[in-house]
Order: structure tokens, then C-alpha cells, then sequence
């Protein structure tokens, strides 16, 4: 049965028993019967005096409860924003969107060949891609390219936090400013980015974070001591982002990979990458592609929030013993 909206209120508030924002609506039907229902908040803008809908029953702890589905055409693609996108981690995840389905927007201080090529792949899958330039470490440049990024996407519905950058040395040669420009990059990056997009993603009623952590972040490593702090506290801001955003009907989710066969770990000297392969229980590197499709798998798993994966080929099982 056909159902109108007589009227309406879009909250941004959470509506008890459930946490999630969500406005509430009068709708009437064609008996004149009327009631009380919620509407998701991805509807939020779309919901207007008369619209037509579907009143469906919602299963929760606390009873059943109307919810009302409009009929309205969704004509957007979702889009996805990638930092560090250009090349490696960030570029296989901005294609594993891109075919998917999701408008894709690079934001990195690098544009160059391999940039090209990436925005170049993600249109090969008939989706739009955008460069915008953004030192995800700035918070005048990260605000000034969300906003480009909205004008030119139209929205923003996953982020993915993935630039990152290393200064390796021991804690006695380790200069402040090799601390300061790696917790700036990896760690600050991320809330000033999820700060930035924050407004767009409540506007649309809901959105993505994916904070790309390390297992560096979980065990610690020699050398890393500025990098190893920088993505254990990615951890501890997924966690918290994941509780106090939950509201708005967005999910933060951490991911913590392996070496990964990008330049990041092809820098790392030969020695040591052999000697973690003696102690990983497969002995390889973890390919972009696989960390990308996690990425996307998180995407569409509403059940994931507030945890941290690892995708490490066994790292963080194997132990100094066995
Ligand atoms: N490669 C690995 O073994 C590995 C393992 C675990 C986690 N990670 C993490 O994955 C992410 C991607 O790493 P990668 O291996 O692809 O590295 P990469 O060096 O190949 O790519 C990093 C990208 O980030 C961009 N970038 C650097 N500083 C930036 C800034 N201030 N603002 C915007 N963009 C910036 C670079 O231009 C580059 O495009 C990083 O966060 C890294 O810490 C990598």
C-alpha cells in the first residue's frame, strides 16, 4: 500500500531506542490511516511534503518499527576519496572502487606518470576520476581540496586514510623533525581528513572511513619508532571515531597490513625484509590488489566498526618459538 508523507523532520540527533540520526515522519495512506515512522538517513534532502513511499516493519531488540522507504530515484554514484592515491596501496584501492561501480577522487602532493595512469584505469571501468592536489598533513590544504573534491564529485561517501610516509631510523639517531613529519602525515592526516569530510558524510546520511594502520602499529618494529606510534594511534582514533560517529551513520575501520609490494616496503633494506620472510609463516609480500579488496569488503560489511584487521600472511600469529 502506497504511503505519502504528510510531515516530516529531519534530525540530526540520535532518536532513542536507536542511536542512528534519522528523520521522523507523519505518513498517511490512501485509507487516511496515519502514522509515526522513521526514515534512514540516506534520504535526508530527498524526503519532502507528499512524496510517495513504502512503510516496512523494522526487527529490532526493541520491536518492530515502521520505517518509511521513499520512492525516489538514486541517480548518484557513490565516491570514494583516496589519499595518497596516486600510486601503490591508495592506487589499488582507488581501482578496486572504480570497479565497483564508485566515482573515484585521488587526492596526493604527487601528481605525476603514475598518477596519470591511475586516474587513466579507474576511467577504463566508466567511472569519473579526479586529481586533487592535497598534503594531507595541512589543515588549510586538506579543507580547501574536501571542498574541490565536493565540487567536483558531488559527495563524498568513503575515505580512505592511506597516506603515509617513513623516516626509519634508531630512537638515538632519530631527529625531532623526522617524528614530527611522520605523526603529521600518517596520524594528523587522518583527523584532519575525517574533520574535513564529517560534514559532507552527515549531509548524506552516512559514510565510510577506512584508516590504513599497519601491523607495525600492533607489534611495534626497530627503527620505526616514530611510524609504529604513528599507526597505533591510527588505531585508538578509528576506535573512538567508530563510537562518537556512529550516530551519524558512519563506520570507521582500521586496517593493518603486512609488507605490501609497493615502493614503501621496496625501500626497506634487503636484510631485514629476508629476515621477516624466515619469520613470517608465508613467506611473501601481501600484493596492493588484496589489501584493496579488504578495503572495498569493509565498504559493504555494515557489521564492520571500530576494528582493526590484519592483513599480514600470519604476521601476527607467528611467533620468536614456532
Ligand atoms: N607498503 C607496505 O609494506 C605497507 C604496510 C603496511 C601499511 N602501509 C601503509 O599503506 C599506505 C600506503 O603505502 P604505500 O606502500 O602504497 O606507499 P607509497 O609510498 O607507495 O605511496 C604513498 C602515497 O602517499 C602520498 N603521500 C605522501 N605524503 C603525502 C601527504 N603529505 N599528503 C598526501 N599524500 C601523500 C605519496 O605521494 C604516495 O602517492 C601508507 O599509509 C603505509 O604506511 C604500507
Amino acid at each position: 500500500m502506497a504511503w505519502r508523507v504528510r510531515v516530516f523532520s529531519e534530525l540530526y540527533l540520535s532518536v532513542e531506542p536507536h542511536k542512528s540520526t534519522c528523520a521522523i515522519a507523519i505518513v498517511e495512506n490512501e485509507r487516511g490511516e496515519r502514522l509515526v515512522a522513521r526514515v534512514p538517513a540516506r534520504y535526508f534532502g530527498k524526503i519532502k511534503q507528499g512524496v510517495e513511499g513504502e512503510v516496512v516493519e523494522e526487527w529490532s531488540v526493541f520491536g518492530k518499527l515502521p520505517v518509511f522507504i521513499p520512492r525516489v530515484q538514486e541517480e548518484y554514484r557513490r565516491v570514494a576519496l583516496v589519499t595518497g592515491g596516486s600510486r601503490g596501496i591508495g592506487a589499488a584501492i582507488a581501482l578496486e572502487f572504480a570497479k565497483h561501480g564508485f566515482d573515484v577522487v585521488v587526492a596526493d602532493i604527487v601528481q605525476d606518470a603514475e598518477t596519470e595512469k591511475t586516474l587513466e584505469a579507474i576511467r577504463s571501468h566508466g567511472v569519473r576520476a579526479f586529481f586533487v592536489y592535497m598534503d594531507v598533513s595541512k589543515s588549510e590544504s586538506v579543507f580547501k581540496a574536501v571542498d574541490e573534491a565536493v565540487k567536483l564529485a558531488g559527495r563524498i561517501d568513503v575515505l580512505v586514510n592511506n597516506a603515509g610516509i617513513t623516516k626509519d631510523t634508531y630512537l638515538e639517531r632519530m631527529r625531532e623533525e623526522d617524528w614530527d613529519a611522520v605523526i603529521n602525515v600518517n596520524l594528523k592526516g587522518a583527523f584532519l581528513c575525517s574533520k574535513a569530510v564529517l560534514p559532507i558524510m552527515k549531509q548524506v546520511g552516512g559514510g565510510v572511513i577506512v584508516n590504513i594502520s599497519s601491523i607495525v602499529g600492533l607489534l611495534g618494529n626497530i627503527a620505526q619508532a616514530n611510524y609504529a606510534a604513528s599507526k597505533a594511534g591510527l588505531i585508538g582514533l578509528t576506535k573512538t571515531l567508530a563510537k562518537e560517529l556512529a550516530p551519524y551513520g558512519i563506520r570507521v575501520v582500521a586496517i593493518a597490513p603486512g609488507f605490501a609490494k609497493t615502493r614503501m616496503a621496496l625501500a626497506v633494506p634487503s636484510a631485514i625484509l629476508q629476515e621477516y620472510m624466515r619469520r613470517i609463516p608465508i613467506p611473501r609480500l601481501v600484493e596492493p590488489e588484496e589489501i584493496a579488496k579488504l578495503v572495498y569488503h569493509v565498504v559493504e560489511n555494515e557489521a564492520l566498526n571500530g576494528v582493526v584487521i590484519p592483513i599480514d600472511l600470519g604476521t601476527t600469529i607467528a611467533s620468536p618459538i614456532a
